[in-house]
């Protein structure tokens, strides 16, 4: 059964089924004029959204809130668990009673696996997880998804049939988790997993893959694994995962792209994608800034895709997505990126 998206928590992908994902991406396609700022609509007018990022963020959070606001509503946010009374021991419980009166829908991530979902279980009103620990990042893997299929879908292809090869950091990094998950409702998908033996992609989630009758190759290969695929999935190592920075220095810069290991080893159009933060230092230097100019580093449109998947999310959460057109208006002030 697909799920009804009025009211829902989003935790996991697990919750999802491929017709889910269908009324998702065709309601994103359809927010993309006001993402533009071509028009506007009010739709969540009244409506506030509380963004609680109890871990560093500035895309995911300011996407959610800009979504929100892009649709009409209000945003407000608590940043840093630091400044919250989650440091005066407060559970999250409690939290998650108190701040549900004051929010129609919460955007929350936290540092600890499970959170978010801990949280939700005492909210009165639809929780989002914008990444909980190392476990699962939801909305990041469906607005990678919907970047896929306009990439592939520009180069005469579908999602099913994919070539994927992910890069990095797989044992901590959530944004691939939930990818993983989320590939499972394909067809016909051959994954590469290629990181250090030690950051490999926890087990659980290869099964997955295989179970889905995916094609799974684990490596520690970067140069042949890129060699055969439509998109190439980098990922930053997960320093704040790690327990002291040589740890994580120890896997920085193992697997770095730049344009003449993309030209002697990708095929012409192989897709290149990140969640972003790309680590810019000298020593790690994922995506080299010599790709800025590759047409096929698709980074860049994963983050405006963004802001139209987490749009549709609200909309179809706060079941408004039927009239966001109903209530179109055009846009009177110059707008900058038109011009
Ligand atoms: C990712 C995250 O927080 O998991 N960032 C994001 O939300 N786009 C990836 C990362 O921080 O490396």
């Amino acid at each position: 059964m697909p799920v009804q998206f009025k009211g829902s928590h989003i935790l996991s992908i697990d919750q999802f089924q491929r017709e889910d994902i269908e009324i998702l991406f065709r309601t994103a396609d359809r927010m993309e004029p006001y993402a533009q700022r071509r028009k506007m609509t009010r739709v969540l007018e009244g409506a506030i959204l509380g963004n609680m990022f109890f871990e560093a963020s500035t895309r995911t959070r300011i996407s959610f809130g800009s979504a929100f606001n892009l649709l009409g509503g209000e945003v407000r946010e608590s940043v840093g668990a630091e400044s919250s009374s989650l440091v005066k021991g407060e559970s999250l419980q409690d939290t998650a009673r108190v701040l549900s009166g004051y929010s129609d829908l919460i955007c929350m991530r936290h540092p600890q696996s499970g959170s978010v979902a801990e949280f939700a279980s005492a909210s009165r009103v639809p929780v989002i997880n914008g990444g909980d620990g190392s476990n699962e990042h939801p909305s990041q893997a469906l607005l990678d998804l919907y970047t896929i299929e306009r990439e592939m879908v520009a180069r005469g292809r579908a999602i099913d049939g994919l070539r994927i090869a992910m890069i990095g950091d797989l044992k901590y990094g959530r944004t691939v988790h939930s990818l993983c998950r989320l590939l499972c409702l394909y067809d016909n998908v051959r994954v590469v997993l290629v990181s250090p033996r030690e950051l490999a992609m926890p087990e659980d989630y290869v099964e997955a893959l295989r179970e889905a009758g995916h094609s799974v190759l684990v490596t520690d290969r970067l140069e042949e694994s890129i060699a055969h695929v439509d998109i190439v999935y980098s990922t930053r190592i997960q320093e704040e995962r790690f327990q002291d920075r040589q740890q994580a220095d120890l896997y920085r810069g193992r697997f770095r792209l730049n344009q003449s290991i993309y030209t002697r080893h990708c095929e012409p159009n192989t897709v290149i994608m990140h969640p972003l933060p790309r680590d810019s230092r000298a020593e790690a230097n994922e995506l080299d800034r010599d790709l800025d100019a590759n047409p096929n580093l698709a980074i860049f449109r994963q983050t405006d895709n963004g802001l139209i998947v987490r749009m549709a999310l609200f909309a179809l959460i706060l079941d408004v997505a039927d009239q966001v057109d109903r209530h179109a208006r055009p846009v009177h002030w110059f707008n900058p990126r038109l011009a």
